[in-house]
């Protein structure tokens, strides 16, 4: 209880699935957030919900490859609140396509989305963190970094981040910001609830503890990497999978 006490985060992607459970978790531990999506009635639902006792949140509609944008909420955020302690980027899209059938425009929107746009929202909290000396970038990764038929937009997106997180890590370590990566395996989320049915089972089949996550479990690792629990972890990748990935 209380392990957020005092932060404030900038959460993408913050309207449904793991962003929605990781809003409630920081705020139930005493965070307070800058819910960030482009989904306005979902995300401003959210925000009711979590500000029912007292103003906690703030729903920020924006599409996070806006460069503009992502700069104003930063700003607006640092004016209310004072500072920005940890940035979650957590907001992502699948394009899914063989590769011989994949189109550019597949291509763009994911790398857009899921690997230019944490850069735009990491370089607008970075001068806050510097000056802080203080701060926290937690980056969306997955399983599928490791390479998944039909996701080379996604898996390059995902690979990506991971070598963004370490380098940011060693960038950014001089001014005691710390950069990790969590890479869940297939969670319950709409993203997933997507894939048909008998998909679904040939992937739970090949999970060890045969069975999805859920966003709780995917949440609580991210609070915990905010948290000043994890003052020493940094450039770090933790897959959250079931053991899908051991073995190898
Ligand atoms: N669900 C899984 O199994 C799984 C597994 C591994 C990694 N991930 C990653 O975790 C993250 C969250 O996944 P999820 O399943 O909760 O996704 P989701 O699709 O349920 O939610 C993503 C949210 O991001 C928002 N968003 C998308 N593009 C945006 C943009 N340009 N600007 C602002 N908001 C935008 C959407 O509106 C949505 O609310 C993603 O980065 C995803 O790649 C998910």
């Amino acid at each position: 209880m209380n392990e957020l006490k005092d932060k404030h985060i900038f959460l993408t992607g913050a309207a449904r699935g793991i962003g929605a459970t990781c809003a409630r978790q920081f705020v139930a531990a005493g965070a307070k957030v800058l819910l960030v999506d482009r989904d306005e009635a979902t995300l401003f639902d959210l925000a009711r919900e979590l500000n029912a006792e007292a103003e906690v949140v703030i729903p920020q509609v924006l599409d996070i490859t806006d460069r503009t944008a992502v700069n104003a909420a930063v700003d607006k955020m640092v004016a209310t609140w004072g500072r920005v302690d940890a940035l979650v980027n957590n907001a992502g899209i699948t394009r899914d396509a063989l590769t011989a059938k994949m189109t550019e425009e597949a291509w763009d929107a994911v790398i857009n989305v899921n690997l230019k746009a944490p850069m735009i929202c990491t370089q607008a909290v970075f001068p806050h963190m510097k000056e802080q000396q203080n701060g926290v970038i937690l980056n969306a990764s997955s399983v599928s970094a490791l390479g998944n038929v039909g996701q080379a937009n996604y898996a390059a997106s995902k690979s990506g981040l991971i070598g963004m997180t370490k380098t940011w890590a060693l960038e950014f370590a001089r001014y005691n910001i710390r950069v990790n990566a969590v890479a869940p395996g297939f969670t319950n989320t709409e993203m997933v609830q997507a894939i048909p049915e008998e998909v679904k089972a040939k992937i739970v089949a090949k999970v060890p503890l045969r069975r999805l996550a859920t966003t709780d479990e995917i949440a609580a690792v991210y609070r915990f990497l905010a948290s000043d629990s994890a003052a020493f972890i940094t450039g770090q990748v933790l897959y959250i999978d079931g053991g899908l990935t051991c073995g190898f």
